[in-house]
């Protein structure tokens, strides 16, 4: 059994401090093999929530693959967010953002699903380019034979409550290409509300992990176990400054 700690949109900038330390403590306590965190480690991108998230990372209690959400490039700072908006994430967070962790049994692959620009109004919503997809196919390729696990900000399905919000670019190709491959589970964020797993692959969504803006459901991470046949998710909730065991997904 491989069990994988899944966080998103944590939000530092628009976190809630108190809750900081009693989220990793709830974690320690299963003995994840690995951490991922599913995009928006920041607010606004700037440098102070970067630094705050670093200083997260550093303090959880297994390796951790993360990748960035809408909110980790600029939105205001166009020019930043043209030319090189992936600089603050380089300079605190990672030299890549397609970050690949090989343990035994298990490798978790992350996919930069976000995009500084795109045409439709909504560039937030994100997409999955031909370059990115390949280098995916590439990286689930060199794990074969251990179980693979995509981490990507943006939801490449959506829950019938989510309809209305515009899907990835390039979602359906993405979906096949994983499929094709045998990808275990895509594990997502951004909408704020956790879902059951949809389809297969099944795309988990985590909730918020810590930002206040929790859109109806209280904050959240997922405990989601690799054994034989799908994979078991088990969200978790705060109550207060307690966690326990979510009894309804939204
Ligand atoms: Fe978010
Ligand atoms: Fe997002």
């Amino acid at each position: 059994m491989i069990r994988v700690a899944h966080l998103s949109d944590i939000h530092f900038g628009a976190h809630q401090p108190d809750l900081v330390a009693p989220l990793i403590e709830d974690i320690a306590r299963f003995a994840p093999d690995a951490i991922a965190i599913s995009g928006d480690l920041t607010q606004h991108a700037r440098d102070i929530e970067f630094e705050a998230a670093a200083a997260f990372i550093a303090a959880l209690p297994a390796p951790v693959v993360a990748v960035p959400g809408n909110h980790d490039i600029p939105a205001r700072a166009v020019f930043e967010r043209m030319f090189d908006p992936r600089r603050r994430w380089r300079r605190f967070i990672s030299a890549t953002t397609e970050p690949v962790l090989t343990l035994p049994g298990l490798a978790l692959i992350g996919l930069d699903t976000v995009r500084r620009a795109q045409p439709h109004p909504d560039w937030s919503a994100g997409g999955v380019s031909r370059g990115r997809l390949a280098r995916l196919a590439a990286h689930i390729e060199a794990a074969a034979g251990r179980i693979v696990v995509v981490v990507a900000h943006h939801p490449m399905r959506h829950p019938p409550t989510a309809m209305n919000r515009a899907r990835p670019l390039g979602a359906s190709a993405a979906l096949a290409t994983m499929r094709g491959a045998g990808v275990a589970a895509i594990l997502s964020g951004h909408l704020h509300r956790p879902t059951e797993p949809l389809g297969t692959p099944p795309v988990l969504i985590c909730g918020s992990s810590l930002s206040h803006r929790v859109r109806g459901v209280p904050n959240g991470w997922t405990l989601v176990e690799f054994g034989n046949g799908p994979p078991h998710a088990r969200y978790r909730t705060a109550e207060g400054l307690v966690w326990r065991d979510a009894t309804v997904l939204a």
